[in-house]
């Protein structure tokens, strides 16, 4: 038998042009998902937003890592069976998203930091033994006047160093988030500049902890312009801003790098995404980690109601295989038919 490592976890989840689904909504945001089309957050209902995804046929094709949120863990699907167990069967690895959001940053009354350190190495540990073998941490950055601080890109970075060095020492490898945030008027340079700064402090805690580098996911944003910005930059220009922005701050030995999604729409997410491989980054693969971008279409199909489950499956199907496509540089428009 082959032993396990964190590097070759990390190998069986960047592979084949598969990416990862987020399907990690903590308890606030799976309430906003569910009231967005008329349900109430019950567990019965989060239980079922989840099925709709997980039991999608052939999602192995397409997905090979689930962020789960704690929840989903411990749920079963219709039949009876644990969600982990029915990933597990289809060769998908389950992770595990362990933060426990952000707070507002002491003195910085603008800006978050993100908590969940106490007691973290025990949940990790507990995972592991459930089959869980990979985590993610998400640390948020917001730009705007005089923002980010120093001090808290700093505090998060040394925050994600933490968890990264704790999740490796349960074997389970992880993901570390830092967003910058898709709010504001700034443009695509401003985005370059601050993405830029954030990754190489993270990178630099991350060292500093002894983090194996090639045992590690780097999960970022798309350098890209603000939503209220007056120019938007074309899917070309973020490609070519976002691969000199992880050039310049991305060591060559991470295992990979997903993007999130962070509000975009679906098509637009996936545009993007295919740009940047147009470009062929290497060193790094470069996949796709999207909650919104592969779900938020077939929830407004869903809306909840059995009769739609396999139109809205069928939807899902569609954004995976796109963002497939975009992993290979191969994504077109015409798909979207
Ligand atoms: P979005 O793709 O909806 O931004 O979600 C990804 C994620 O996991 C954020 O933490």
């Amino acid at each position: 038998m082959n032993e396990e490592t964190l590097q070759s976890i990390a190998k069986k989840i960047i592979t084949d042009y598969k990416g990862i689904l987020a399907a990690d909504e903590s308890m606030p945001t799976a309430k906003k998902r569910l009231e967005s089309i008329g349900l109430e957050s019950t567990e019965e209902n989060r239980r079922q937003y989840r099925e709709l995804f997980l039991t999608t046929e052939g999602i192995e094709n397409y997905i090979s890592g689930v962020i789960l949120f704690d929840e989903t863990v411990y749920q079963k699907d219709s039949t009876g069976k644990l969600f982990i167990e029915l990933l597990k069967e289809k060769g998908i690895i389950p992770g595990i998203k362990v933060d426990k959001g952000t707070i507002d940053m002491p003195l910085h009354p603008e800006e978050k930091i993100t908590e969940g350190l106490d007691g973290l190495l025990e949940s990790l540990k507990k995972y592991y033994e459930l089959g869980l073998r990979f985590s993610k941490w998400r640390a948020v950055i917001k730009i705007g006047k005089d923002l980010p601080t120093d001090d808290c890109i700093l505090e998060n970075a040394r925050i994600l160093a933490e968890y990264a060095y704790l999740s490796q020492k349960a074997g389970i490898v992880p993901i570390v988030e830092p967003e910058v945030l898709l709010d504001g008027d700034h443009d695509l340079e401003k985005s370059e500049e601050i993405t830029t700064k954030v990754l190489k402090i993270v990178f630099e805690e991350l060292r500093e902890k002894k983090v194996q580098l090639d045992g590690l996911i780097l999960k970022s944003s798309m350098v890209i312009s603000g939503k209220d910005c007056q120019i938007q930059a074309n899917p070309e220009e973020i490609a070519a801003a976002t691969i000199r922005c992880f050039k310049n701050s991305v060591p060559a030995e991470v295992s990979g790098i997903v993007f999130l999604s962070g509000g975009q729409t679906a098509i637009q997410a996936t545009t993007n995404l295919n740009a940047v491989n147009k470009l062929n980054p290497s060193p790094w693969k470069i996949s796709f980690s999207f909650g919104r971008a592969l779900q938020g279409p077939s929830l407004e199909i869903w809306v909840g109601k059995s009769e739609n489950i396999s139109k809205a499956q069928k939807e899902f199907t569609k954004r995976m295989e796109a963002n497939r496509a975009a992993n290979k540089g191969e994504y077109i428009l015409e798909m979207e038919q």
